[in-house]
């Protein structure tokens, strides 16, 4: 058997993926009717980071060279992750994303909705394009996926009413909103190289743990962020009342007076918002809550970190992914 060797650098990784995008929205530019595509180019054409798809092609070329073949699968997930963006948008009234405005605040809910679901489908039938005898195995890990995202979503939205959801609820609820499409991205990498069990249930595992870490420091920025930097309006969260990790791991820990400052703030939907996030934040300093998330988030690195060790193949195949997975996890943006 001959093995296949070339390693490719993670700029290298990023260039073929801008450019397979770039080559799907020049084909949606002829498509029609136009106002149902315009928003999926306009939300395409805005840097995100990319970083399921890398992962997709990282994770390929732990075993193969030919990472053409992962293309795909790579794109079908990223546009996907586009998709539930911009539902995401609306449901959490985002005005800003990628430092642009949002696709509702731009071309109105109906628009957000529609060309969503329109990417939703885009995306499974750029998945069916990949090129292996794992289809059927591609197409359920995906599907899966995705039922467990709109869990997630929900659970995300449920929570907002409530005052009381535990941590290991939290937990729950990341895991399934996001870290499984990590965790799919990694395992989609290792189905298509056609991997064995083992391997791919061990970057499945690493990428639930990043996705973890990487969704903790989303809530963080979301509070502590730059707007700048992060491309997102900040505060957003604390004006939903949504249960990051923040809130909650705050609620556990605040003490009779601190508690009843925050249930005081939670659900005022006619308060100013300015004075209710620096309120809010200020409660999160007492408490600590920046250096909490922070541990939470290491502990998850290091737990990702050992799933990676565990996967059987050289150590040095596995260097671009553990940079991925660092500067993911210690972000700013
Ligand atoms: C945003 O994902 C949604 C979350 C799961 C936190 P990213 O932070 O990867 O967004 P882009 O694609 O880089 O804009
Ligand atoms: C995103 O969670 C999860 C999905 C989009 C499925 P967030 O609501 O925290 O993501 P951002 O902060 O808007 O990117
Ligand atoms: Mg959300
Ligand atoms: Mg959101
Ligand atoms: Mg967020």
């Amino acid at each position: 058997m001959t093995r296949n060797n070339r390693i490719y650098t993670l700029p290298e990784i990023q260039k073929l993926i801008h450019a397979e995008i770039e080559r799907e929205s020049t084909r949606l530019a002829e498509a029609r009717p136009e106002n149902l595509y315009l928003p999926v180019r306009y939300i395409l054409g805005l840097e995100g980071k990319k970083l399921r798809p890398a992962l997709v092609l990282l994770s390929y070329n732990l075993f193969s060279e030919n990472i053409e073949n992962a293309l795909p699968a790579a794109v079908a997930i990223e546009i996907f992750h586009n998709f539930t963006l911009l539902h995401d948008d609306i449901m959490d009234r985002a005005a800003m994303r990628r430092n642009e405005p949002t696709v509702h605040t731009k071309f109105g809910e109906n628009a957000a909705i529609l060309s969503g679901d329109v990417m939703s489908f885009i995306s499974f039938r750029y998945l069916l394009k990949s090129k292996t005898p794992r289809l059927e195995e591609l197409l359920l890990l995906f599907s899966d996926t995705a039922v467990k995202v709109c869990e997630g979503q929900q659970y995300d939205l449920d929570f907002e009413r409530r005052p009381d959801v535990s941590e290991e609820e939290y937990l729950n609820m990341i895991s399934l909103k996001t870290a499984v499409l990590l965790a799919c991205s990694l395992k989609s990498g290792a189905l298509l190289a056609n991997a064995n069990e083992e391997a791919a249930s061990g970057l499945y595992h690493f990428g639930m743990n990043l996705g973890m870490a990487f969704q903790l420091q989303d809530d963080l920025l979301d509070t502590f962020g730059d707007e700048n930097t992060f491309g997102k309006k900040i505060g957003g969260d604390i004006l939903s009342d949504k249960k990051t990790y923040l809130l909650t791991k705050a609620l556990e820990l605040a003490g009779p007076e601190e508690k009843k400052q925050l249930l005081k703030w939670m659900g005022r939907s006619g308060s100013k918002p300015k004075e209710k996030i620096h309120a809010v934040r200020s409660i999160f300093n007492q408490l600590g809550i920046e250096k909490a998330t922070n541990e939470k988030t290491e502990d998850y690195l290091q737990m990702a970190g050992r799933y990676l060790n565990g996967v059987p193949v050289d150590e040095i195949r596995k260097k671009e992914l553990l940079k991925l997975a660092l500067t993911m996890a210690k972000r700013n943006y």
